[in-house]
């Protein structure tokens, strides 16, 4: 099974039980993340800073949507959730509907986007998982996704990434050149071997 169809096959699952037990499937990390809100709060510290008055938001590998339906969308002036999952992206509309949320859901590849994505000049680019996921599809996809995740960006605009493979500083090296780091959010850290890791890390880059 490639890693579109393992996605999608575990979306499909959690859709089928979204629609018969109205249960929601799962929000990445969200152990670590106080259900989503940690990394909800380090968003809407980074959107209150931001000096524009238009702030957009996009989701590069959004899953079943439940974490942009934490955010407060009246501080946004559009969020769009992308994802190559056909299920995922249902789910994210059925859930959305339920809430009367504004967020635009698309079923897109990150690799093959839309002129009006690529046209978003984004404030804002969110990613939970998705570096991780595009890496376990091949190491060397990773350069290719740095360079849409940049194009995409406006001036200014923040990367906000979450990863549970990479460390602050291979973060920082990926985006060497391309995008500086600006700040972290801080998750519990343990030792092992005699080295200190965290259990995640959640880092904004700025263009
Ligand atoms: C670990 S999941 C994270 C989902 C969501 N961000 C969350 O935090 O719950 C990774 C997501 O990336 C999506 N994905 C992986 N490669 C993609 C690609 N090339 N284009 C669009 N979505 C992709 C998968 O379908 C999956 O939903």
């Amino acid at each position: 099974m490639d890693r579109r169809e393992y996605w999608e096959s575990l979306y499909s699952e959690e859709y089928d039980t979204f629609t018969k037990y109205n249960v929601c499937g799962e929000d990445w990390f969200e152990q670590y993340t106080d259900g989503g809100r940690k990394i909800v709060d380090f968003i809407s510290s980074l959107r209150a800073e931001y000096s524009g008055s238009d702030c957009s938001l996009l989701d590069l590998g959004c899953g079943n949507g439940q974490f942009l339906l934490l955010l407060d969308p009246t501080k946004f002036t559009k969020i769009l959730g992308l994802d190559y999952s056909f299920s995922a992206i249902e789910m994210a509309k059925k859930m959305g509907d339920k809430q009367n949320s504004p967020i635009d859901w698309l079923q897109a590849d990150v690799f093959s986007l839309p002129l009006r994505v690529k046209d978003g000049n984004w404030t804002i680019i969110h990613d939970k998982g998705t570096l991780d996921a595009i890496e376990l599809q091949g190491r060397e996809l990773v350069c290719g996704y740095v360079q849409v995740v940049v194009d995409l960006l406006a001036p200014n605009g923040y990367f906000i990434v979450t990863s549970c493979n990479k460390t602050l500083d291979e973060l920082v090296s990926i985006l060497h050149g391309k995008l500086s780091f600006y700040r972290n959010l801080s998750y519990p850290s343990f030792r092992f071997g005699g080295q200190e890791g965290a259990v995640l890390v959640t880092a904004a880059f700025m263009k």
